[in-house]
């Protein structure tokens, strides 16, 4: 008898139990997404309704899948938003750029945060750095931070750009003349970039760099294999498994033996996050505004010479110094076009950390927005029907490029958390490719698929390859 109770009590807590996850199912993932988008409808946002349980992400999803193998092709067209976003430019209606003035003029960096979904995911890349922390933490950490990428300092880090970039060109110069004149330009430059950063930032020699490089990279492709549902439980399994054994903690601690509380300086915790920051952050989109450079270079012949041209009157036959970069105009003007039609930041988050009046309208607690660069960036209405070609000259009198409006060229982001690399990235752009365009001349590949791609960064899905010859 007393059995025959135990299994009922045990019945009905089990079913109780049941009834209780349920109910958070239905809360978390139907009812509270609805109540959100309800919310966001009263305020004049219209959108796709989400569906249970995953709201839009298998869309996403689904569209990205497709979209990275079919979007491949020969055809080399700067229109890549539709390809890229497929989701974001079939539910998008309209820009407006002064609404990003308006959030970005009228409340305080701290009031936003950074997506919480986001922050999980790319915990193993950015912990809790510079890119993810919020309130009076970022307003610390980048007090820190920011005074690294003084001119002094930026200034310093020069000599070893030039060497690593060197190296590099040596070896392009070897498999030329051992008949290989394709070079995959994006994963070289990658890991020149990723040289560079890991010697600047971290003092490390080549070989320590390139061993903690490789698992950094590692971590980094596992967490974005294209079919990944972000934000959904278990959907980043793999990620400790390719975690790395000796990581930058061991590195780093080594050089950086201080353990701030309050003030300026850091705990070493905090380090660990910033320096993996400074490191994900610091060389891939740098590289890519190189390697998309390259490509736009390869196909825009003209453009190459007359960059050429500029080389030899600036800096002619002597050293390339640091402080001539700024006379390199032209190349300014191309390192915009080209962050222009293939920024390689292809988007930029936001979450409100309480509801927040933007104008007349209130963006309640917990939305998250992404600010699609891309979009902005080709904008016929912003941009004028020459918007998607390849024209560095409309940067000639205007930092804006002519754009119509002040918010719709943000390559590096907006607001108090502009990026604070862009100094630095604008130096190591000038000094890599003006090292390549005094050595080389370069062609597209037959090889070369255009197939740009969302993988955090915009990336050639399928690499660039180039045809190199020496000058
Ligand atoms: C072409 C190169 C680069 C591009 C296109 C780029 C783009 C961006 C963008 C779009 C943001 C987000 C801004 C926002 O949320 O409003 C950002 C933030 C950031 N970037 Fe960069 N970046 C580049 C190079 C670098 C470099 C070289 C470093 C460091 C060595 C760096 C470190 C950071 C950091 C730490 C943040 C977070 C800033 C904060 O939230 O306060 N970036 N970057």
């Amino acid at each position: 008898m007393g059995f025959v109770y135990f299994c009922q009590g045990l019945g009905l807590a089990i079913a109780v139990f049941l009834i209780f996850i349920l109910l958070r199912v239905l809360w978390s993932w139907w009812i509270l997404p609805n109540k959100a988008y309800q919310k966001l409808r009263r305020n004049g946002f219209s959108g796709p309704i989400p569906s249970f349980p995953l709201g839009n992400t298998r869309d996403m999803t689904k569209k990205n899948t497709r979209n990275s193998s079919s979007s491949s092709s020969n055809i080399i067209t700067h229109d890549i938003h539709s390809t890229v976003f497929p989701y974001f430019a079939k539910w998008q209606k309209s820009h407006d750029p002064e609404f990003l003035k308006k959030m970005s003029a009228g409340v305080m960096g701290k009031t936003w945060g950074k997506p919480t979904v986001f922050k999980n995911d790319r915990e193993p890349m950015f912990g809790n750095g510079l890119v993810m922390v919020e309130g009076e933490d970022w307003v610390r950490h980048r007090h820190v931070i920011t005074p690294a990428f003084s001119p002094t300092n930026l200034k310093a880090m020069s000599s070893l750009m030039v060497e690593s970039t060197t190296n590099m060109l040596d070896r392009w110069t070897s498999l030329i003349s051992s008949g290989n004149p394709e070079i995959d330009v994006e994963r070289e430059i990658t890991n020149t970039a990723g040289e560079i950063i890991a010697k600047t930032s971290f003092g490390m020699n080549y070989g320590t760099g390139s061993k903690v490089f490789d698992k950094l990279r590692a971590m980094q492709s596992t967490l974005f294999q294209s079919n990944r549902f972000v934000g959904v439980p278990f959907g980043k399994k793999a990620i400790n498994e390719c975690a790395p054994q000796q990581d930058l903690l061991g590195l780093l601690l080594a050089a950086n033996r201080g353990d701030g509380h309050q003030g300026k300086t850091f705990t070493t915790r905090e380090l660990i996050d910033e320096c993996k920051t400074l490191f994900f952050g610091g060389h891939e989109t740098t590289a890519l505004a190189v390697s998309w450079t390259l490509l736009l270079l390869a196909t825009n012949l003209d453009w190459q010479d007359q960059l050429r041209e500029e080389i030899k009157q600036v800096i002619g036959d002597g050293e390339l110094e640091s402080t001539m970069l700024a006379k390199l105009k032209k190349m300014g003007w191309v390192m915009n076009e080209v962050l222009r039609l293939y920024s390689p930041a292809p988007n930029v988050q936001r979450q409100a950390r309480e509801d927040i009046m933007v104008g007349d309208v209130v963006i309640p607690k917990g939305t998250n927005m992404w600010i699609d660069v891309v979009s902005m960036h080709h904008d016929k209405s912003l941009w004028g029907n020459d918007v998607f070609e390849f024209k560095p000259e409309r940067f000639k009198d205007d930092l804006y490029g002519g754009c119509n409006h002040k918010m719709g060229f943000l390559p590096f982001g907006f607001g108090g958390r502009m990026c604070v690399g862009r100094n630095l990235s604008m130096m190591e752009y000038k000094i890599v490719l003006t090292l390549i365009l005094t050595r080389f001349s370069f062609s597209v590949s037959p090889g070369y698929n255009h197939s740009p791609s969302h993988l955090l960064s915009l990336r050639p899905m399928h690499g660039l390859p180039l045809i190199v010859r020496p000058l």
